[in-house]
């Protein structure tokens, strides 16, 4: 027996209900009529479903989320089919084009833009929270010189948590635009301090004569004895991979960011399983993927033998910087990141690996395995190209796609303590295991 699904008769006839969704359960015949608001219903309302009131009601099964939606967020949209991304209701282009990376995160966590006097004081909040606890940097230096930056991050921001005790204080609004101020400022001098350390370099502080993108080149790439000036291109460059990376609606890590905040822990610690999140291959690790698969093929000519094993491999190796979950068309970020690395190769010198990239998208654009799956480059497809160019090493790009998401998880993660719907996330399983069976003593066994 099953539960049928089918679309209501004319609302005519069924008084009061115009979006609606009948289901019949055959279990039972009975027809239950579950609403349907903004083209969903609500999974609890399944739950009065029951063969009989012992049954603990149906239950909605989504593994990895395909079709279920967790929130309401007035943040960031995104049309998949059409390419379209917007942040609070502006297109991903306009912001790209006409702003600054900081007024896109004040956008992000007010829900507007800021008037000339509200930027000022927001650059100077953010500048002034630059600086690291100077233990903070003991606590970089117990790192081995050849860790990964991204396991640096995470746990320095797990850290901070200690440094801040001030940050569990998560219903007053004063503290949490505090920790805000200090996550924004302080995840590039960390990530900055990650760098250096690898290199065995001093640590250069953050000079707050400088905009954000500059002062966070210049913390890394500054020698003490010398002067140093990034090239006007790339510093423009950087902030707008910066505001292309702030936020993207509900990805792996703003879910695990709504998820570890929804037990009202720290915005640190919440930031921190964020950043863990984001680090992996799939996601924002993908970057790094991409620039050591270009070198693996190495030339344009060994192109179509790798789309091959691509296609042999049967999801197992993937083209990386391929494919998303939501967007099933050119990811918008991608075109502009593609624009933009022209810039900045003139200035650096175009990137020998560039060839290799163009060509893998125009032959996975043209083949029938990637079109029928609709796969299509990502943000992560060109954005190591311009890193690599930067000089920034391959290991340390996804902290560079961390630092702008920091200001996205934070507007998330204070959406979702402020929307009374939520409580903490606690999803449902379906139990596949053993029935309840008897202990065997370990002799007997
Ligand atoms: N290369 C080859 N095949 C792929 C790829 C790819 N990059 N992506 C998906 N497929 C295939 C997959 O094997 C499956 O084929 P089939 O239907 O025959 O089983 C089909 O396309 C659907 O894939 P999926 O894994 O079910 O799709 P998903 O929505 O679960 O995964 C994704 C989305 C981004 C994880 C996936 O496309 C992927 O692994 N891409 C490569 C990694 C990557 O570039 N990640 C960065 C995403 S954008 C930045 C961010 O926000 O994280």
């Amino acid at each position: 027996m099953s539960t049928m699904v089918g679309t209501p008769p004319p609302a005519a006839s069924r008084e009061g209900i115009r979006d609606a969704l009948m289901v019949v359960d055959q279990r039972t015949g009975k027809s239950y009529d579950i609403p349907i608001s903004d083209g969903a219903i609500r999974a609890t309302d399944l739950r009065q479903i029951k063969v009989d009131e012992e049954d603990f009601g149906l239950l909605s099964y989504d593994p990895a989320f395909m079709n279920t939606a967790s929130c309401r967020s007035r943040i960031t949209y995104i049309d998949g089919d059409k390419g379209i991304l917007r942040y609070r209701g502006y297109p991903i282009e306009q912001l790209a084009g006409k702003c600054t990376y900081l007024e896109v995160a004040y956008l992000l966590l007010h829900g507007e833009l800021p008037r000339p006097s509200q930027y000022a004081e927001w650059v100077r909040e953010i500048t002034y929270h630059t600086m690291l606890h100077e233990s903070l940097k003991k606590f970089m230096e117990g790192f081995n010189y050849d860790a990964h930056p991204m396991g640096m991050l995470i746990a320095t921001v797990a850290a901070m948590s200690t440094f801040y005790p001030d940050a569990r204080d998560i219903h007053d609004p004063s503290s949490r635009r505090k920790q805000a101020h200090r996550l924004i400022a302080k995840v590039p001098t960390l990530a900055a301090f990650a760098y250096r350390h690898s290199l065995g370099q001093p640590y250069v502080y953050p000079d707050n004569e400088l905009s954000y993108p500059e002062n966070f080149l210049n913390m890394l790439f500054k020698f003490p004895a010398d002067s140093y000036r990034p090239h006007p291109a790339i510093v423009k460059a950087l902030d707008v991979l910066f505001i292309l990376h702030a936020d993207h609606e509900q990805n792996c890590g703003t879910h695990a960011m709504r998820g570890i905040g929804s037990s009202r822990t720290d915005p640190y610690s919440a930031v921190s399983g964020a950043a863990a999140a984001l680090y992996g291959p799939l996601h924002g690790g993908a970057n790094e993927e991409v620039l050591k698969m270009l070198r693996e093929i190495g030339s344009a000519a060994r192109v179509p033998a790798f789309i091959e094993e691509v296609k042999k491999g049967k999801g197992e190796k993937r083209l990386m910087g391929f494919g998303h979950r939501v967007y099933k068309n050119y990811d918008p970020r991608a075109r502009i990141i593609k624009q933009i690395a022209d810039e900045v190769f003139e200035v650096t010198g175009r990137n020998p690996l560039l060839d290799v990239a163009l060509e893998l998208e125009r032959i996975a654009l043209q083949d029938e395995y990637f079109v029928r799956r609709k796969l299509y480059p990502n943000v992560d497809f060109y954005s190591g190209l311009i890193y690599q160019a930067i000089g920034i090493p391959t290991a340390a790009f996804t902290v560079l796609f961390a630092i702008p998401r920091t200001a996205g998880w934070i507007a998330q993660w204070e959406e979702m303590l402020l929307d009374p719907e939520q409580k903490i996330a606690r999803p449902r399983q379906l139990y596949a295991g053993e029935p309840e069976r008897s202990f065997v003593a370990m002799e007997d066994r």
